[in-house]
């Protein structure tokens, strides 16, 4: 059975089994995420996604809508620990945008001009995790993995392959490469598999087309995360 829920005071309907995220989408109402994507089951890891219902917080990707909930999403105290979420991530890994090729077109980078991230608020961990240039046309940069599992889910449920994996625990989580030598290059990884193309952030990058946009024209360039995840369906 579906119903209607408050959503930042204006009501949306929702049908029955659809989350708090996708019928706010519905209705046109973005909510920040990462690891959320419209053609996979919710994840859950990133929480950008977070809303408070009843005093309490929840992961509004993963959340069942019910019936006369009162949601609130675009306050300033949620963006607020939105913003400390991006931080987080991005002291984690390198997330050194000045020379990144995924500058301009990453999702970590938009939400986080959106969310008026300003500094860094959070001291830098520098993690030295590999490159790999192994295969020919891909190039894997493990530094600004955010695990959303998003290249995991994609190989595996779209690609059948099963590339990619997220092992660890902890801060020792990372994701690495199904093949006994652990290079891309040496699995059967192709650029046209879905898994080439979800990364939101600077993981996973085609060779011979970095920096071919001007800047100006990039994703973001011109329009914020929020309208072009609306615009889009992302
Ligand atoms: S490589 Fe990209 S898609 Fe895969 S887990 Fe890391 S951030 Fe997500
Ligand atoms: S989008 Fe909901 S936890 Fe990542």
């Amino acid at each position: 059975m579906g119903g209607k829920f408050l959503f930042d005071g204006r009501p949306v309907p929702f049908e029955e089994g659809q989350t708090i995220l996708e019928a706010a989408r519905a209705a046109g109402h973005y909510i920040p995420h990462l690891c959320w994507h419209p053609d996979f089951p919710p994840h859950g890891s990133c929480k950008l996604c977070v809303v408070k219902v009843g005093g309490r917080h929840v992961s509004s990707c993963a959340l069942p809508a019910r019936d006369g909930m009162e949601v609130e999403s675009n306050t300033p105290e949620i963006n607020g620990e939105r913003r400390a979420l991006l931080q987080m991530l991005f002291v984690e890994g390198n997330h050194f945008c000045p020379s990144c090729e995924k500058s301009g077109n990453c999702q970590l980078q938009a939400l986080a001009y959106e969310l008026d991230m300003s500094s860094a608020r959070f001291a830098h961990f520098y993690p030295d995790r590999p490159v790999d240039a192994s295969h020919p046309d891909v190039l894997l940069d493990f530094n600004r993995c955010i695990f959303c599992e998003l290249c995991v889910r994609a190989s595996r449920d779209v690609d059948h392959k099963g590339v990619f994996a997220l092992t660890g625990r902890g801060i020792r989580k990372h994701l690495v490469v199904n093949a006994e030598s652990g290079r891309l290059a040496d699995t059967d990884f192709a650029v046209s598999d879905r898994a080439a193309d979800i990364c939101p952030v600077g993981v996973i990058l085609r060779k011979r087309v970095g920096f071919a946009v001007p800047i100006g024209e990039r994703k973001y360039d011109e329009a914020a995360i929020s309208s072009v995840a609306m615009e889009k369906g992302e």
